[in-house]
C-alpha cells in the first residue's frame, strides 16, 4: 500500500510527501494537506445521484458515497478496510420558523448530530481510523474537548485498536465523557486546559508511536469535507449563499472549505457559498486574528460551550486560507447568546448541544449588522446532539447558570400527586 494516488502538501512551505507517510506536520513544522489528482476524477452529480438508491454500504454512507475525493483506494479495497458505521447522511432540516426568530426566512440546518456518536466527528473519524489501519497502527489517541475523543473511542473499538484520550478534567460535557469510557479507551484527565492536553498528545504520539486523531491529522480534514458535499447535494446541488458553522480548534471550517472548492474545480457545483465561522467570545483567537489582519495570538479560553472551549487552534492556518478562497467572515457571540440560540433550536423540536448554536446566534449577529441579507439562503451547521451536555440543558431551564438569563426557561414543576393540585396546574 505505498503507492497511493494522493500526497501530502505542507501549507506553510510546499514541500511534499507521500501519501500514507507517518506525518502530521512538515518538516518546518507547517501542517499538511491531503492533494487529490482532480485531473483523474470522474465524479459527477449523477454518480453521486445514483449512489443514494444503492444498497452498497459504502455509497449509503454519507463520507465513503464521496470516496473519490476522500480517500481514492478504489471500491474494492475500501469494501475490505474501510471503518465505517452509517456516518453522514444526517437530516437538513428546512427550519424557517427558527429563521424568523433570527431574521432570515430561508434557513435550513444539517444536523451533524444525528452521526452515530452524536457530532460530525464521526466523518473524520470514519477516514482517520482507516488511515491507521492502512499505516499498521495498533493505538490512536487525541486531545479532545469531547467529542472527538467520544468519536474517536468508538471507531477504535470497532476496529481493534487501543484508544487514548487527554481530557481536561471536569471541563467535558458528561454526555461525552460517558461515551469515551463506556466505548473502553484508556481515558486521562489533565490538570489543565485543552490546549495542555493538545500539546501533550503530540508529544505522547510522538515518541510512542501512537496514531494521532486530532483535526491536525489530514486524513480526518478529508472525512469532514463530506458535510460541505453533502449540503449540496442535500439541495439538488443548488448552492445555498452561506454556511455557517462554529469554530474551535478550526479543523471543520478548514474541510468544509477544502470540500467545496474540490467540487467547484470538478464542475460538481458551479458556484461557491460564503463562509461564516462563529467562534465564542471568550475563545476567539481567529476572530481576532481575522479582525486584525495579524496571525493567531494564544488565548486563555473561558465559554459555557465546551466544546469550542479552545484558546490556542491548531489548524488556523489552513482554516484563513478556506475562508478567504471563500469569501468568508469570522464573528464572535457571548455565552448568552449562545444559550439564547439553543434555547430556540431545543424549543423547535430540533436540539443540539451549546457549541452548535453559535451557528444560530452568529447568524443573528450577522443578519443584525446587515452582512448576511434576510433574504438570502442559509445553512447552519449543528455540530453536535443535544444529549451531549444534558447538564446544561436542566440548568438553563432551571434558572441556575450564572451569568445566564434563562429568558426561555421551561423549568419543571413540582406538584404533590394528588389530582385536584394537577388539574389546577395544567389549567393554569
Ligand atoms: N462543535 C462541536 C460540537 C465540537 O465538538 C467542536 C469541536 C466544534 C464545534 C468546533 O469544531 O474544532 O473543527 O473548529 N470539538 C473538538 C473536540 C475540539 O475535541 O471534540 P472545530
Amino acid at each position: 500500500m505505498s503507492e497511493v494516488p494522493w500526497h501530502l502538501s505542507c501549507v506553510r512551505c510546499g514541500e511534499t510527501y507521500a501519501g500514507l507517510e507517518l506525518r502530521y506536520r512538515c518538516d518546518c513544522s507547517g501542517t499538511l494537506d491531503v492533494i487529490h489528482d482532480l485531473s483523474q476524477c470522474e465524479l459527477t452529480r449523477e454518480i453521486l445521484d445514483a449512489r443514494l438508491s444503492s444498497k452498497d454500504s459504502l455509497d449509503r454512507s454519507g463520507v465513503w458515497r464521496f470516496r473519490e475525493l476522500i480517500l481514492p483506494l478504489g471500491d474494492e479495497k475500501l469494501q475490505e478496510i474501510a471503518a465505517a458505521r452509517g456516518e453522514g447522511s444526517t437530516n437538513l432540516y428546512n427550519a424557517s420558523e427558527i429563521g424568523r426568530e433570527v431574521g432570515v426566512e430561508d434557513l435550513w440546518l444539517k444536523h451533524e448530530g444525528e452521526n452515530p456518536t452524536g457530532s460530525f466527528k464521526d466523518r473524520g473519524m470514519t477516514v482517520g481510523i482507516t488511515v491507521a489501519k492502512l499505516l499498521e497502527m495498533s493505538a490512536v489517541a487525541c486531545a479532545s474537548t469531547g467529542n472527538t475523543s467520544a468519536s474517536m473511542a468508538s471507531y477504535a473499538a470497532i476496529s481493534g485498536m487501543d484508544g487514548l484520550i487527554f481530557i481536561p478534567e471536569g471541563k467535558i460535557a458528561f454526555g461525552k465523557l460517558s461515551q469515551a469510557l463506556a466505548y473502553g479507551a484508556k481515558t486521562i484527565q489533565i490538570e489543565g486546559d485543552f490546549d495542555d492536553a493538545m500539546a501533550l498528545v503530540q508529544d505522547v504520539c510522538d515518541s510512542e508511536g501512537i496514531y494521532l486523531l486530532n483535526s491536525i491529522n489530514p486524513f480526518r480534514i478529508e472525512g469532514q469535507k463530506a458535510i460541505g458535499m453533502e449540503i449540496m447535494q442535500d439541495l439538488d446541488w443548488q448552492v445555498p449563499d452561506w454556511i455557517v458553522l462554529p469554530g474551535g480548534n478550526l479543523g471543520n471550517n478548514t474541510a468544509i472549505a477544502k470540500g467545496l472548492l474540490e467540487l467547484h474545480e470538478l464542475g460538481i457545483i458551479d458556484q461557491l457559498p460564503r463562509i461564516a465561522v462563529v467562534q465564542a467570545a471568550g475563545a476567539n483567537p481567529l476572530y481576532t486574528a481575522w479582525s486584525e489582519g495579524t496571525d493567531i495570538e494564544p488565548v486563555k479560553a473561558e465559554t459555557i460551550a465546551t466544546a469550542i472551549k479552545i484558546g490556542n487552534p491548531v489548524s488556523w492556518r489552513k482554516s484563513m486560507r478556506g475562508i478567504t478562497a471563500l469569501d468568508g467572515i469570522v464573528t464572535e457571540v457571548t455565552d448568552d447568546q449562545i444559550m439564547d440560540a439553543k434555547a430556540i433550536v431545543d424549543a423547535a423540536g430540533i436540539g443540539a448541544e451549546p457549541a452548535s448554536c453559535a451557528t444560530v446566534a452568529g447568524i443573528r449577529r450577522l443578519v443584525q449588522e446587515g452582512v448576511i441579507d434576510p433574504q438570502q439562503r442559509v445553512v447552519g451547521m449543528l455540530t453536535g446532539n443535544l444529549l451531549k451536555d444534558p447538564d446544561i440543558v436542566v440548568n438553563y431551564h432551571m434558572g441556575e447558570l450564572d451569568g445566564i438569563e434563562s429568558q426561555r426557561a421551561n423549568a419543571p414543576i413540582s406538584a404533590p400527586a394528588d389530582i385536584d393540585e394537577i388539574r389546577r396546574i395544567i389549567r393554569q
